[in-house]
């Protein structure tokens, strides 16, 4: 029987007061389920609304290119800097510690390596991603691709359904094929086709005319740092992303290839988090490493 010693009767009602309503910091997530929101606060820190996602997946289409070659020496520093990971599930299973107890972004679609044109898109079982314990799921999207376009928006409309059964995020990943411009027409088409397909999150690159992809697209959109750039450079463009609208970066190579990764992703983090500018974060970075 339940223990009924000292049951004392609620007397703390708050009667006159309106009770509490909570808004909720990610773009477009108000009418999700509590799981959904649960792990996109997991990604998207409630004080800012911002997230710095390192991504190192680069392997699974790539091999072991230049700052993935270990992820034990080049990745694993950095973990505790960052506010998600984004990987493949054979690297999070091999390498990244669960100890460490970061939010992942699981990249959940396989296809084909650099060595052969993409010809096929698959995405994993969910159930994989939940016994992983994801916070969301990211697949690639080849909008303007005439092969591969609607196996890609397929694969994306798929997981998002399966997403919202079981709570778990999707993260439409802008892929940029060889023929397409790289301008705010195109980006914000790719971001629009993810966002109503499902996506709760869209990864995209920054360009000109930024803040009308961010304007139109209905869910949070971080940008790809793209090619490796100097450092004050790589600083600049997640400044202006995030002065454009958007909500963080999911970036690599600019901070797994620079001279001082660990330096670099704390001067991210401060541009992102902190309201650094660039001139600024490059002095952090400059001091950290040292
Ligand atoms: C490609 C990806 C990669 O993770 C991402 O683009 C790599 O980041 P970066 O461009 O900053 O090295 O999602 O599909």
């Amino acid at each position: 029987m339940a223990d009924l010693d000292d049951l004392r009767e609620g007397a703390n009602f708050g009667l006159g007061v309106a009770s509490q309503k909570q808004g909720f910091h990610v773009k477009g997530a108000d009418h999700l389920m509590w799981g959904m929101k649960d792990r996109l606060s997991r990604i998207f820190s409630p004080k800012t609304g911002r997230t710095v996602m390192l991504a190192f997946d680069h392997g699974f289409i790539m091999g072991p290119t230049s700052g993935v070659e270990r992820i034990d020496l080049n990745i694993l520093p950095l973990v505790e800097y960052a506010d998600c990971l984004m990987c493949s599930r054979g690297i999070l299973q091999t390498s990244i510690p669960p100890t460490f107890n970061k939010p992942i972004c699981l990249r959940s679609d396989a296809g084909t390596t650099i060595l052969t044109e993409l010809n096929d898109n698959v995405l994993i079982d969910i159930e994989d991603a939940i016994r992983m314990n994801v916070s969301a799921m990211a697949l690639m999207l080849s909008i303007g691709d005439p092969v591969n376009e609607a196996k890609t928006i397929a694969n994306l409309y798929k997981a998002a359904d399966l997403g919202s059964k079981y709570g778990i995020p999707i993260m439409g990943v802008t892929a940029v094929g060889k023929d397409m411009a790289r301008d705010a027409r195109y980006f914000g088409l790719a971001s629009r086709v993810c966002a109503e397909n499902g996506a709760n999150i869209v990864k995209t690159y920054y360009c000109d005319g930024f803040e009308k992809v961010v304007a139109a697209c209905p869910v949070p959109i971080v940008i790809a740092g793209g090619k490796k750039l100097p450092e004050l450079e790589a600083l600049e463009l997640c400044y202006n992303a995030i002065n454009d609208g958007a909500a963080g970066v999911d970036m690599g190579r600019n901070v797994f290839q620079s001279e001082s990764p660990v330096a670099m992703i704390q001067a991210v983090h401060g541009v992102v988090h902190d309201g650094l500018t660039p001139a600024q974060g490059f002095e952090m970075f400059k001091d950290l490493a040292k």
